[in-house]
């Protein structure tokens, strides 16, 4: 698979800054293995992951997805019989080195999740959260910041009027839109969604592609989803996974309509998954 962009081999392992979009490299998952107890769920992943683009993972139900990103902010640190091997780095940074500190991985890496997570407090409670945790308490600051995030986040308009209000109140797209917000707040580097439209309806989700639109090059996004229009329609690379395996790394449109492997070719024409 060397020819195919941001995918590594054992050819070309060597490669310490390996140079692909105008922008390079953000994340490099390298030879990266998880088990779950005995249960081996990822096999051998070695990709690299473009900076300021957007990136899916596909592939059918149960084939690792969620746990490839989970990885990526060490959100699976918590699962009890967790091991993995292999490496990911952040900026040419092994996320698992011994002196990583979490907490401040994962504010470089937020994370959105299938089904929208506000707190129950209000709207701007909740975008300001990741400031306040930190121990911001300047009035200024934090108003700023919310205000800053709801743009970004495309919300704003809609709740600027409201912003005491509980954010319970708020539709589930508003919800979603409010949690990217909130992931935005905190200045991370990368995006981190895991089929974030999962539990919105059509309309909903149009916003929230859109959204992924306009913060490309802003940030690094990398989406999971099981939506092959969507992959199709927001992401500039795609990686397709099967069976705890990426098959097959490379821009979206090769992948879409001149796969290499079989297998790729089977599910995106919609023949298994
Ligand atoms: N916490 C867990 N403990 C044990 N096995 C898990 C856990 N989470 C996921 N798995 C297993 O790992 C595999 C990959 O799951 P997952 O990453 O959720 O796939 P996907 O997101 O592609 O649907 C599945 O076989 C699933 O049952
Ligand atoms: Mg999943």
């Amino acid at each position: 698979m060397t020819e195919q962009p941001g995918t590594r081999t054992s050819m070309d392992r060597k490669m310490v800054h390996p140079q692909h979009g105008a922008e390079g490299t953000i994340l490099d998952i390298d030879n990266f293995c998880l088990w779950y107890g005995l249960k081996q769920a990822l096999f051998n992943n070695t990709i690299s992951v473009e900076k300021g683009l957007v990136t899916a993972l596909i592939g059918p139900s149960g084939c690792g997805k969620s746990t490839l990103l989970r990885s990526l902010n060490r959100m699976n640190d918590l699962i009890e019989g967790l091991h993995t091997s292999g490496e990911i780095r952040l900026d040419n940074q092994n996320i698992f080195d011994s002196h990583v500190d979490v907490i401040a991985l994962r504010k470089r890496m937020g994370m959105v999740f299938q089904k929208p997570n506000p707190f129950p407090m209000t709207i701007s409670d909740n975008v300001s959260y990741p400031l306040k945790i930190d121990g911001i308490r300047d009035r200024r600051i934090l108003s700023e910041t919310v205000e800053k995030s709801l743009q970004s986040a495309a919300l704003w308009d809609e709740v600027k009027d409201r912003l005491k209000d509980n954010a319970l109140g708020l539709s589930g797209g508003q919800q979603q839109r409010l949690c990217i917000a909130r992931a935005i707040a905190a200045d991370p580097e990368v995006l981190l969604m895991d089929e974030p439209c999962s539990a919105l309806d059509p309309m909903a989700t149009t916003k929230i592609e859109d959204l992924i639109n306009e913060l490309r090059g802003r940030y690094s996004i990398i989406i999971v989803t099981h939506n092959m229009q969507q992959a199709a329609r927001v992401s500039d690379n795609t990686a397709f996974m099967y069976l705890g395996k990426i098959i097959e790394y490379g821009k979206t449109d090769t992948i879409f309509t001149k796969p290499r492997s079989q297998q790729t070719q089977d599910y995106v024409t919609g023949r298994f998954g």
